[in-house]
């Protein structure tokens, strides 16, 4: 044994830069189960109050990456995906990658499942009865050769390392730091075999990322890890302080994409309702055919994009794509609304506390509060009012879908919501600030 995990948790809480080969002694012997959960908890602590240097993300990055196979989508062109920090109602992977694989790009996409009270894409794609996010590598391989687009979970094989100081990192309060956010998005998407990827890199209250300049210098950060490693990249900052679209809940979620790919209205709702979540996607698909080599800028990239969304040929690849991985669509099961929620004060919406909101979904069962807790699928809830409405006693601001945790549910919800007469603060009614890193 090289060094003592003791002595290397000491050396960081001092505030010092650890070695290659030290991070390579904490990151194997976890994985290898020498370092055990309660020594890489407090290492992982030490590393949330005192950070690590550019060198120090780098080598974490490396490491995590090298942890399990390494593919390699380059014989097909520019492989582009697209990863998010994490939001409430945050969908747009499922309208943004069958858009992106209409164009011709290559889409191999390992996606997760949700997380603290953000959500999470291989939830909302098992609620369709028959659809399998647990592919082998090689039919994720074939089909996105043969179909451009393939979507799974994250497996065993591919970044383990990331996988098992995740789940880690949830459960003790490490998830916010920035050098541990950018070693696991840019290892796991590194290890993914692609070429080129677009952040969605959120701020607000409803994401790990409070500040927009807290997210720009992720967004930086993330990009610059991607140019070492000779990826293309680029990010995306945009508004979580609100849920993006009106639905939030496993397959209300799948059926507010499906009424955005079918252009059309739902549960009473214009398609104009879901613009915000249109909007987003839309730029995030653009950016993929830019980096894909498809489009000459991001601005044309958008435009193809709204065209591939409008022809109907992003609503067939999506279909394609449920179909290739066993699913019935048709058989969606359908949510049920069970209450309103309504406001107690009259005013204008200032603000909300999303990650309440999201949190709150979890409690109705649409999220897991521990691993091996089993999602209700239609469980969920329907923002009936945006940043700026103005409300009175007694105005419905949200429907809850589900049948557990009502009482609590509804509390958090109206405490979740901020109604005053004051002036508008800077930043409601934001969507989106575009940047290329
Ligand atoms: N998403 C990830 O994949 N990892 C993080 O650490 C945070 C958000």
């Amino acid at each position: 044994m090289k060094f003592l995990a003791t002595e290397l948790i000491q050396k960081k809480r001092g505030g010092l830069e650890l070695k290659d080969d030290e991070i390579a002694f904490m990151i194997h012997g976890y994985l290898d189960g020498s370092v055990p959960d309660y020594q890489m908890s407090a290492f992982l602590m030490t590393v949330f109050f005192n950070g690590m240097s550019d060198r120090e993300t780098w080598t974490l990055t490396q490491l995590m990456m090298h942890s399990g196979r390494v593919l390699d989508f380059s014989h097909l062109g520019i492989a582009v995906d697209k990863h998010s920090t994490g939001g409430v109602g945050d969908k747009t992977s499922l309208i943004l990658a069958p858009i992106a694989a209409a164009a011709g790009i290559p889409v191999p996409m390992i996606a997760g499942r949700g997380l603290g009270h953000t959500g999470g894409t291989i939830d909302k794609l098992e609620t369709i009865p028959g659809f399998s996010c647990a592919l082998s590598i090689e039919r994720f391989q074939e089909q996105v050769a043969k179909h451009r687009l393939a979507l799974i979970g994250q497996t065993d094989e591919i970044c383990p390392a990331d996988k098992k100081i995740y789940a880690l990192r949830d459960v003790t309060a490490t998830i916010e730091s920035l050098p541990l956010i950018c070693a696991s998005i840019m290892s796991k998407k590194m290890a993914e075999g692609i070429q080129g990827l677009v952040l969605d890199v959120k701020w607000g209250s409803g994401a790990f990322m409070k500040t927009v300049d807290q997210a720009k210098e992720l967004a930086e950060r993330l990009c610059a890890i991607g140019s070492a490693g000779g990826k293309k990249v680029v990010a995306v900052v945009s508004d979580m302080n609100q849920p993006l679209g009106r639905f939030i809940g496993n397959s209300l979620e799948v059926e507010e994409c499906l009424a955005i790919l079918e252009r059309k209205g739902l549960r009473g709702r214009a398609l104009s309702e879901f613009s915000d979540c249109e909007t987003l996607s839309l730029e995030l698909a653009g950016a993929m055919i830019w980096l894909g080599g498809k489009a000459s800028s991001a601005a044309d990239g958008v435009s193809m994009a709204r065209e591939i969304l409008e022809s109907g040929a992003a609503l067939k690849k999506f279909q394609e794509l449920i179909e290739l991985q066993g699913g019935r669509l048709s058989e969606l099961p359908q949510a049920v609304a069970t209450q309103d929620v309504v406001s107690s004060a009259a005013g204008t919406i200032r603000s909300f506390d999303t990650a309440a909101i999201g949190s709150a979904a979890l409690m109705l069962g649409a999220g897991r509060q521990k691993t091996t807790d089993v999602i209700d699928p239609t469980a969920g809830i329907e923002a009936l009012v945006r940043i700026g409405d103005p409300v009175k006693v007694g105005t419905p601001l949200f429907k809850l879908y589900g049948k557990k945790n009502l009482s609590t549910v509804r509390d958090r919800l109206v405490l979740a919501t901020h109604v005053d007469n004051s002036l508008p603060s800077a930043s409601a009614g934001d969507l989106i600030a575009f940047k290329n890193y």
